[in-house]
């Protein structure tokens, strides 16, 4: 209900009663004084997005020279180890510090164990064997997980409907002997059991491997996200149910501080929370709570709805890809893993 403004009322004399409902506010802090030019609004910035801070995921697939497209994630690939090799040296120049690596593997190749996880030879070996040699200052991050190489896509083993916990930390600790004997530097438990950081971190020492580290995916929610991902690996259409009987339920937030100081007790000297944009709040509790390198994982849906939308022309998909980056560190985030590193270090090399 507000009353019409006198037609004979001059603009001025509306300004001048604005300066004293002003005055008599003893308006002493003018919040828009330090955003009045770029070079203030640099100088009292409070995060920054840098190359440091990128993970990039890569999707491998078999053969050479292929690159092939994911439908639902415009601009990914999933790449033969030789393209992968050349996308490392590209990475490397970029100054990425790291890549995470995510098979798709064939039908003939799974089974209800998913013992291509245990293969030497696997898609993900030969990826690290390869990228060592060709770049041996980037980081590889490996995922210990059993859904690229299972019938069922389950990331454990499966006895009827149930995904058995500790027959699962058995399989799951020699995949993560196999990748580390193939140069993996960093062991990445997205499977969610209960104890495979402990049982992970004891294996790993007991073969001489105490310095390779451990990022854990301890707040991983069963969540909606993950589905362009799945067709990536090729587990979309293969998975039986979901995954809610080990991955978090996405109402909790207290678990997910008790997953986090379990995860930390049992030896990872990293932990991630995944997805990231919807649950900044967790990574800003971990933060607040733990003093541990804490990483979010922009999963594939959240970028495959900045990528359509801006394909559309909805957004502007790159100011929205550099918003929701910033907005990890803002939430004290220590790195991210996202499909836009590339692209990302891209634009801020040439803003550097
Ligand atoms: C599975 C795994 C998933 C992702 C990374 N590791 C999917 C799942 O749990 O089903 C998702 C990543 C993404 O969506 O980008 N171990």
């Amino acid at each position: 209900m507000t009353k019409p403004m006198p037609a004979a009322r001059h603009h001025d004399e509306g300004v001048q009663e604005a300066r004293d409902a002003l005055k008599k506010l003893n308006l002493t802090h003018r919040a828009r004084r330090n955003r009045k030019t770029e070079w203030s609004r640099r100088l009292v910035r409070e995060n920054v997005l840098t190359t440091s801070d990128l993970i990039w995921p890569l999707f491998l697939i078999e053969g050479e020279k292929r690159q092939e497209p994911v439908a639902a994630m415009p601009g990914v690939e999933r790449l033969s180890v030789d393209a992968a090799v050349r996308a490392a040296v590209k990475a490397a120049e970029l100054d990425i510090p790291a890549l995470a690596f995510f098979p798709y593997t064939e039908a003939e190749l799974r089974d209800p164990l998913g013992k291509e996880a245990l293969n030497p030879d696997n898609l993900v070996c030969r990826a690290c064997r390869a990228i060592k040699r060709e770049v041996p200052h980037i980081g590889l991050i490996t995922d210990v997980a059993l859904d690229p190489y299972t019938t069922h896509g389950h990331d454990g083993v499966m006895r009827g409907e149930e995904i058995l916990n500790d027959e699962s930390v058995a399989v799951l600790v020699e995949q993560a002997l196999n990748q580390t004997r193939a140069g993996a530097d960093v062991i990445a438990p997205s499977d969610m059991m209960d104890g495979r950081v402990a049982a992970i971190r004891a294996a790993l020492d007991a073969e001489g491997f105490e310095s390779v580290q451990i990022m854990s995916y301890a707040a991983k929610y069963a969540s909606a996200f993950y589905g362009p991902f799945r067709d990536a690996i090729g587990t979309k259409g293969v998975l039986i149910g979901d995954k809610r009987t080990y991955q978090m339920d996405p109402a909790n937030a207290e678990e997910a501080l008790r997953e986090v100081a379990e995860d930390i007790e049992e030896g990872a000297d990293m932990v991630m929370v995944k997805p990231g944009l919807p649950y900044l709040d967790i990574i800003r509790r971990i933060k607040d709570t733990f003093p541990i390198p804490t990483f979010a994982y922009q999963v594939s849906g959240e970028y495959a709805m900045i990528r359509a939308a801006a394909l559309n022309g909805w957004i502007d998909g790159e100011k929205a890809m550099l918003e929701s980056l910033l907005a990890f560190k803002r939430a004290g985030a220590s790195g991210i893993l996202t499909y836009f590193a590339v692209e990302v270090a891209e634009k801020l090399q040439r803003h550097a």
